[in-house]
């Protein structure tokens, strides 16, 4: 369908639609459709915590889009067998596309939930978050006709290396990460600046009340009101947390303040990680260069 959906595909039917009591201007809403075989699995979960206020508070207005709703047999049938034999079944174009040609009406960024797409990370949510209108297409089965998905599909986008059942978990997920960057979602716009993967560095821990638990405290810095040292302090957190966790982020990004890390301790993963880059001599020095 890709600019070849005709403007008259007509409206997408308003299952869930989202009720507006907000103030922003209606242009800033994301609209997100998903074209589904399943969409009693979207409601429970995402009507619920953050995405479910950001619905109800008029910020995201998505709509479910059934490919059966677009067939007239008797037994309503969206699949078939695979051509060439083999196991399982693949939802056939024709559902499919109608489906995503209701869904998207005059625009719309159509996205095919699929092991085989773009993985999705902070930056790609960020995009998406940019959208006005996302078509979020759920496979199922073994998949989807190869003819409706190299004319409808603007982005293929995966969750992660390995194989769901279907997209609608994947479609789940990426309204949640996508709905959490809108503007006005999350109550303080900063959560989502400061958090892992925005920078180059993973967050810094949290603690909250009490105090003291089970006889641990929580570290004395975060008492003292001192911004100036809780910051200091949670910036040498976040550059432990990295180097532990994840040292590739480390050789991916450039760290200004990276020499506040001391990279003469022989880290075991971030040898590994330095291995992998085949990036000889000490960390130390190859930092300078790669990150
Ligand atoms: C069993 S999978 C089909 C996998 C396909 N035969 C393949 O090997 O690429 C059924 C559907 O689940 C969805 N899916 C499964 N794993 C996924 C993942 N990691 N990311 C996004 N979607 C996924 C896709 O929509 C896919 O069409």
């Amino acid at each position: 369908m890709k600019r070849r959906c005709p403007a008259s595909a007509g409206r997408t039917p308003a299952r869930t639609s989202a009720r507006r009591k907000s103030h922003r201007s209606t242009s800033s809403i994301l609209r997100v459709d998903v074209v589904t075989l399943f969409p009693e699995m979207f409601e429970p979960v995402l009507s619920a915590s953050i995405v479910g206020r950001a619905r109800r508070a008029g910020l995201l207005d998505l709509r479910l889009v059934n490919p059966r709703d677009f067939v007239h047999d008797r037994h309503r049938t969206v699949d078939d067998r695979p051509f060439g034999g083999g196991a399982g079944m693949i939802l056939m174009a024709e559902p499919v596309y109608q489906a995503v040609r209701r869904a998207r009406g005059r625009g719309g960024k159509v996205v095919y939930l699929s092991p085989q797409g773009r993985r999705l990370d902070q930056k790609l949510a960020r995009e998406l978050s940019r959208e006005r209108h996302l078509v979020l297409v759920c496979g199922h089965y073994e998949g989807v006709d190869q003819r409706v998905l190299d004319r409808a599909v603007d982005l293929e986008l995966s969750i992660g290396d390995y194989v769901l059942t279907g997209g609608e978990l994947p479609a789940m997920t990426v309204v949640d990460a996508v709905t959490r960057l809108l503007p006005g979602v999350l109550q303080k716009q900063d959560a989502a600046e400061l958090e892992s993967f925005t920078g180059p560095l993973l967050d810094f821990p949290q603690y909250t009340r009490p105090r003291v638990w089970r006889g641990e405290a929580v570290p004395p810095v975060l008492l003292t009101g001192d911004h100036g040292r809780i910051g200091a302090w949670r910036r040498q957190a976040q550059l432990r947390a990295t180097r532990a966790k994840r040292p590739d982020l480390l050789l991916k990004r450039r760290v200004p303040d990276i020499d506040l890390l001391d990279f003469r301790s022989t880290d075991a993963k971030l040898k590994q990680v330095n291995a992998r880059h085949r990036l000889s001599g000490t960390i130390r020095t190859t930092n300078r260069s790669v990150i």
